[in-house]
């Protein structure tokens, strides 16, 4: 700090903190609707609402339940939603061949929102995961990962999508030279206005467990996991190289994925880019947070000083499985 902030004791700093109206006049940080981003499952079926057991509280929708949901979103003017298919097994093959089927049950979902739902915003993630046998989001050939093969197919998942209505394509894939191969494809199918949200910065957490039971990809990943294309926990230079990339090649915002974990590389890339930056409080975070409120371990008030965290580390919005709650605490307030 260069300049002297006074001392004690002309200056006392629990002055502020005495009263309810000046502790809001100094919060440096503020949470509101706007910052939020609603990611929801979606199933195959008629009228099914399936609750995840490892995510209490949250549940897989069939499109007509989904609506529902939507609706509940767009009531409260939280400004967008991620979709994540649960695939049925017998569906999935070797080559995630459904992710770019124009019928598929991502692309129905789209359809199915944008047509009474106009301004919703609909991110949908460009990945093979929940489209392969193994569950890996490339093409494993030869027991590796193809990173360059697997960007074929990308490019034509995220054109269904894109087709379909999406309106933010969101690479979660981490392979590499994706986002310019997508952004290609994009220009030249006159899709020059839909949006990429690079998953820049993924590392191979953990923390995405009860994720992968969500969406039925986590049992066949073999040991190494998703480590030779997710990034390693020890590092954060890599990201800021994984930012810069996806920048050049044409993303328009950017995720960081865990959260809470890396809210310092948030702050370091926020710091370096001053581009759109996004968080994703991940179903592992959402599920330690909510299992520890329901058994009363916790006060349900860490969900927003959670959602703070990100906003003090510079986030523009958050992608997080509270986000309804919250909203609806905000309205009430
Ligand atoms: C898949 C994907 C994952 C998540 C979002 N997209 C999991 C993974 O990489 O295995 C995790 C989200 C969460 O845990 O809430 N590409």
């Amino acid at each position: 700090m260069t300049n002297i902030q006074g001392s004690f004791p002309k200056t006392r700093l629990r002055r502020n903190r005495m009263k309810d109206f000046s502790r809001r006049l100094v919060a440096e940080n503020n949470l509101g609707t706007n910052d939020l981003i609603l990611p929801l499952f979606v199933c195959d079926g008629n009228n099914v609402e399936d609750p995840i057991k490892s995510m209490p509280g949250v549940s897989r929708y069939s499109i007509d339940k989904l609506l529902h949901k939507v609706e509940e979103v767009v009531k409260l003017s939280i400004p967008a939603i991620a979709i994540f298919p649960q695939i049925e097994a017998s569906l999935k093959n070797n080559e995630g061949s459904l992710a770019f089927d124009e019928n598929n049950l991502v692309c129905r979902s789209i359809k199915s929102i944008k047509k009474e739902f106009t301004d919703i915003g609909i991110i949908c993630d460009v990945a093979l995961d929940p489209f392969t046998e193994h569950g890996h989001d490339g093409l494993v050939i030869d027991n590796k990962i193809d990173n360059d093969r697997t960007l074929e197919v990308l490019e034509k998942q995220a054109l269904v999508q894109a087709h379909a209505g999406c309106d933010v394509i969101a690479p979660s894939d981490m392979m590499d030279g994706r986002i310019g191969r997508i952004r290609t494809v994009l220009d030249n199918n006159n899709f020059q206005d839909t949006l990429i949200l690079s998953y820049a910065a993924k590392y191979a957490s953990g923390f995405y467990g009860p994720f992968r039971d969500a969406i039925g990809s986590g049992s066949k990943l073999g040991k190494d996991g998703k480590l030779t294309y997710q990034m390693d926990p020890s590092n954060s230079d890599e990201a800021l190289r994984e930012v810069a990339f996806d920048i050049n090649e044409g993303a328009d915002m950017v995720m960081v994925k865990p959260g809470m974990p890396y809210l310092d590389i948030i702050s370091r890339i926020k710091a370096e880019f001053k581009v759109p930056t996004f968080a994703y409080q991940v179903s592992g975070e959402y599920s330690m947070i909510k299992d520890s409120i329901n058994k009363g371990w916790l006060n349900e008030k860490v969900i927003m000083e959670s959602l703070l965290s990100f906003k003090r580390a510079g986030a523009n919005g958050i992608l997080t499985y509270f986000a309804l709650d919250i909203a609806k605490k905000l309205k009430n307030e």
